[in-house]
Parts: C-alpha cells; structure tokens; sequence
C-alpha cells in the first residue's frame, strides 16, 4: 500500500468508528423524543422508523470494520458527546420542545450526511470498494430523513401554534 492510500485507509476506519458513535447517539436521541412526544404521531412514526434504519446503519458499520479487521470502539459510543443529543437533553424543559427537536434533529441529519459522504470519498481513496454500496444506502436514508423533517417543519410549527393558542400542552 502507498503511504497515501493507508492513510486513507487509517482516517476510513476512524471516520466509521466515529459514526457508529453518532448512530449510537442518535437512536438514544430519537428514542428519547418518541418516550415524550404525545401529540404529533406522524412524527413518532417516523422517528420510530428512523431508530430502526439508525441500528441498521450501525449494524452496516460493525460489518464494515469487521471485514477491514477491527472493531468499533464502545468506549467511544458511550464516551463521544455530541451536541445534537446535548441540545436535545436541554429541549425536555422548553415549552416549544418539538420545535427546537425538529430543529435539532434536521441539523443532526445533515451532520450524518457529511459524514457519510466523507466516509465514501475516503473508502475511494482506500481502494475499500465493497464499503461503498453499504454507505451509500445509509447515506440514502439520511437523506429521506433530513428531506422529510424539512416537509414537517411548517405543519409541525402550525400544530404547535394552533395548540398554544387553545391553551394546550404544545411542545410534546
Ligand atoms: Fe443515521
């Protein structure tokens, strides 16, 4: 190998470990909210879905490291702290909670899609085209997440407006 490519091939394996971390995280994140949220169902339907790719996608990981002959790191799950699920843990005392969740949570898909789309230069840059398909179908579904947040966020600011404006508990 070049030094070029196992470096490449040193920051790939990184670069996964870190986001079988941010997987980690996000399920937490996701199964955090749907415990709370009462009065947007579609929106617990969908997170609910979420959670299931998220374990896939982790799933994905763990496989990919494997063939490359190591593992992730579960200290790193457990350790890593990301300012998504840190919002999200600050969000469960505000009376807009779904609103600065939806926000939050459209920002933490867009981090997982430019991790996944460095994840797959990198593999590239490896020559580890196997890894390719498995990060491309995540980096898909990161995609339909963040695009339907997007189409949720008026709809969910209007319920939510309609709600506080009847005198409701809104933000869940
Ligand atoms: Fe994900």
């Amino acid at each position: 190998m070049s030094g070029t490519i196992q470096k490449a091939s040193d920051i790939f394996i990184v670069g996964l470990r870190n986001q079988h971390a941010v997987e980690s995280q996000a399920i937490e994140l996701l199964e955090r909210q749907v415990g709370r949220l009462e009065n947007y169902p579609e929106m617990v339907d969908r997170m609910r879905r979420h959670i299931g790719e998220s374990q896939e996608q982790a799933r994905r990981i763990e496989e990919l490291l494997k063939a490359l002959g190591t593992s992730h790191s579960a200290a790193k799950d457990l350790g890593l702290s990301f300012v998504g699920n840190l919002a999200a843990a600050g969000h469960a005392t505000a009376p807009d909670e779904v609103i600065k969740n939806t926000l939050a949570n459209y920002a933490f898909e867009h981090y997982e899609i430019a991790s996944y789309r460095a994840l797959l230069t990198l593999a590239d840059a490896a020559g580890h085209s196997a890894a390719k398909s498995p990060l491309q179908q995540s980096l898909k579904e990161e995609e339909a997440m963040a695009s339907w947040i997007a189409d949720h966020i008026a709809p969910t600011t209007l319920r939510f407006l309609e709600r506080s404006a009847a005198g409701a508990k809104a933000g869940v």
